[in-house]
């Protein structure tokens, strides 16, 4: 191996851990949006933390009994000012820490401090630029030990569908900033699980990209009838995605831990301008209201 595969290797072994080092073993219908994807009906949330009391040091809190819950196939936000917690907040959720208290359930499931049981993307989840696009979506099912000449048709098909027809041979920075946070995605989708947590996914683009990429990613997360968490200090982000919004308040860094201050259920209207309409302005203020 030369100086520069072992670069690779390495850059590849640190996207892992943020973003697929814990992913599941992907089994041939990983990818197939299959009947294990759609929402279950049986009232059993897909995602559900339980009074989750959160620290790094174990001393300092930064969140103390949150309770979040994701029934099937819906995406909900959690919203919060900067450094209230939200990112030890996913942390918990992906199994990547343990909590001081409190459980993670997936499906009932009892996975608190277990990684591997969902998909998620970190804030700074970036695209290896040494890379082709159709290698850094299959990262995950190559770390996950599939050659890579089945990985690469595995993915193949989905590229069409995530909105990357033509991109499979282009590099990182060939892309739109658009582009490359739908690569992002398809990488995250290709870890396999049902549940999806994302963490400030569209922060970085533009404002109308970033309107466009959120109606693609609502649209796109019901079609494959993914549970989906997304994470965002953006309040207009959160009304525009969720069906229903954690309002997170607190100052963990002034020593006031955070907690869930309210959850707030956005009535979905069918509207061209959804951002317009009377609805929607009443779920951001009552999110505002909340935040302080
Ligand atoms: N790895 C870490 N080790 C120690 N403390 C951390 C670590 N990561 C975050 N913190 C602290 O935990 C608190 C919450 O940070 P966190 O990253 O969860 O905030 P956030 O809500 O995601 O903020 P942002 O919107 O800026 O991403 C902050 O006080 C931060 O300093
Ligand atoms: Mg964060």
């Amino acid at each position: 191996m030369t100086a520069g595969e072992k670069n690779v290797a390495g850059e590849a072994r640190r996207s892992a851990a943020s973003s697929a080092a814990a992913s599941p073993l992907c089994g041939e219908d990983c990818l197939s949006a299959g009947s294990s994807r759609l929402p279950g009906g049986t009232g059993v949330p897909a995602l559900e933390a339980r009074g989750l009391t959160l620290s790094w040091d174990g001393e300092h809190i930064v969140v103390a009994d949150v309770t979040v819950d994701v029934a099937p196939g819906e995406v909900c936000c959690l919203v919060g000012r900067s450094g209230c917690g939200k990112t030890t907040i996913l942390h918990a959720l992906a199994g990547l820490t343990t909590p001081l208290a409190g459980r993670v359930l997936l499906h009932g499931e009892d996975v608190t401090g277990r990684p591997g049981r969902v998909s998620y993307m970190l804030q700074k989840d970036l695209l290896l630029p040494s890379r082709r696009i159709i290698d850094n979506v299959c990262l995950p099912l190559v770390l996950a030990g599939m050659g890579k000449v089945d990985a690469r048709a595995k993915a193949a098909p989905l590229f069409e569908r995530f909105g990357l027809a033509g991109c499979e041979q282009k590099w990182p920075s060939e892309l739109s900033g658009g582009m490359r946070q739908r690569a992002a995605f398809l990488r995250t989708y290709l870890m396999g699980a049902d549940v999806t947590l994302l963490d400030e996914p569209f922060s970085a683009l533009d404002a109308l990209t970033r309107t466009d990429v959120r109606r693609w990613f609502v649209d796109v997360a019901a079609e494959l009838g993914l549970s989906a968490l997304v994470i965002t200090h953006d309040v207009d982000e959160a009304v525009s995605m969720a069906s229903r919004i954690y309002v997170l308040a607190g100052a963990p860094a002034a020593g006031e831990p955070s907690h869930v201050a309210g959850i707030v259920t956005v009535e979905r209207v069918a509207s061209e301008n959804f951002e317009l309409t009377d609805q929607y302005l009443a779920a951001k203020r009552e999110v505002m209201a909340l935040l302080g």
